[in-house]
């Protein structure tokens, strides 16, 4: 008999880091194991169903035996014709359905293959930070390097959201991005973006794209947009598409989901769009991986970009409702912090007070204490360090709820002052 065989992962895997919520999860775990009511505002994994008229087509599309089949690759051809049609009616954007649109088995699967299609060993990577990990990871896998560009200024992160404005200071940014394209040798082959942003819900105005479009064609750039919360906005806020800018699409390609804006996350269904060269690299690779999805998913996708979109809004609605309970709960508690104008997700910095501690041991006691789950700013990235994330993934009152039990555990309210003994008798 032989010894035991030694079974080896493959190289690339060294360099994939520990998954750093892991800690969080198996407390989480044990938690709920011991009946613990664990109110869980850590994943971004949307809560509510999907519109039944989406649910009612896919009954019908799975009932027929012709569905049944592989089917294509890069998803059907009706499918593709509808996201053009629906692009051009959203974004003033054409798109040729046959070369400009691939279809993906949700947009995290696109994101990735596109990596393993476009980047290799010697090629570099931006990606804005903090960062959703598989920008970062994806480029990784295939090869690449990466170097991350801060989205706030390094010397004073938490600088706008003290002063009670939590938006993105997008000048300073387009500074450093500016510079990384110039000063780094090779150039760097792709840009990541991802507006309305996970983990921090800036957003950009179309000028941003105007400036970052500029910039890439300058310094021969392509750029991955993932556009997964185009939907989720805020105030008014109304997110703009990259491929709306001129020459965009030369260089560009956008990913976007129907995960988030109808609640379809474990349909997965997804779309990426643009650049004709970046869409057939994925369409190839995607033909050796896969034979595409499910024919009765994309069937229901097309009746979910068809059908009137006000669901849209109203799933919207829901987190914006969500948001203001939030933040407003935080502020009454004692924590600053402003309010995103989209995303499922608020960015809040760390109360000064715990700063000290790292947000990695300040999740674990708030999960521990207040049986509160959060995201760690750190596992989003070292810029992401001193932040949480907190995500509006369960209801108004059981966010109401989280913020009492934050509010028992962190005790932030300042103290009133003790009553100064007067120093003359009662009587004078
Ligand atoms: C920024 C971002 N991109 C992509 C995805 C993945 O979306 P999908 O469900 O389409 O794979 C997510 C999911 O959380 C996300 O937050």
């Amino acid at each position: 008999m032989r010894g035991k065989i030694k079974i080896e992962w493959a190289r690339r895997m060294d360099r994939l880091p520990p998954y750093l919520f892991a800690t969080i999860n198996e407390l989480r775990h044990k938690m709920r194991q011991a009946n613990r009511d664990v109110i869980d505002l850590a994943m971004g994994n949307p809560d509510r169903p999907t519109p039944p008229h989406i649910v009612k087509k896919m009954i019908e599309a799975v009932s027929d035996g012709r569905n049944h089949r592989y089917s294509v690759s890069k998803g059907i051809f009706n499918l593709r014709r509808d996201v053009a049609i629906y692009y051009k009616n959203r974004y003033g954007v054409e798109l040729n359905p046959n070369s400009e649109v691939v279809a993906c088995i949700g947009s995290k699967e696109g994101i990735s293959h596109m990596a393993l299609a476009m980047l290799g060993p010697g090629d570099t990577a931006l990606v804005p930070s903090p960062f959703f990990p598989i920008h970062v990871y994806t480029a990784i896998i295939a090869g690449a390097n990466v170097i991350t560009v801060p989205m706030n200024d390094p010397r004073a992160p938490h600088a706008a959201h003290e002063k009670g404005d939590g938006s993105f200071h997008v000048d300073g940014f387009l500074g450093r991005l500016s510079m990384a394209m110039k000063q780094l040798h090779p150039t760097p082959k792709m840009l990541y973006l991802n507006f309305p942003h996970n983990p921090t819900a800036y957003v950009v105005e179309p000028d941003f794209y105007t400036e970052v479009v500029k910039l890439a064609r300058k310094n021969g750039i392509c750029i991955i947009q993932d556009f997964a919360y185009k939907d989720i906005v805020f105030d008014g806020y109304r997110s703009p598409s990259i491929l709306a800018v001129p020459g965009a699409k030369d260089i560009a390609v956008e990913f976007f989901t129907l995960s988030k804006s109808y609640n379809m996350a474990g349909w997965r269904m997804g779309f990426c769009v643009g650049n004709e060269k970046m869409c057939s690299a994925l369409a190839k690779i995607k033909g050796y991986y896969d034979y595409g999805h499910f024919q009765a998913v994309q069937i229901a996708a097309i009746v979910a970009l068809r059908s009137p979109q006000e669901i849209v809004s109203e799933i919207a609605k829901i987190y914006e409702r969500r948001r203001n309970v939030l933040i407003d709960g935080l502020n009454r508690i004692g924590w600053p912090c402003s309010p995103p104008k989209a995303s499922m997700f608020a960015w809040v910095p760390m109360p000064r007070q715990y700063r000290k501690m790292g947000s990695m041991k300040f999740s674990l006691m708030l999960l521990e204490k207040s049986e509160v789950a959060v995201s760690p700013g750190k596992g989003f990235g070292d810029d992401g360090e001193g932040f949480l994330r907190i995500a509006l993934v369960e209801n108004e009152q059981r966010i109401r709820q989280a913020v009492r039990q934050i509010d028992h555990v962190l005790n932030l309210r300042p103290k009133p002052e003790p009553v100064k003994k007067s120093t003359r008798s009662a009587s004078s």
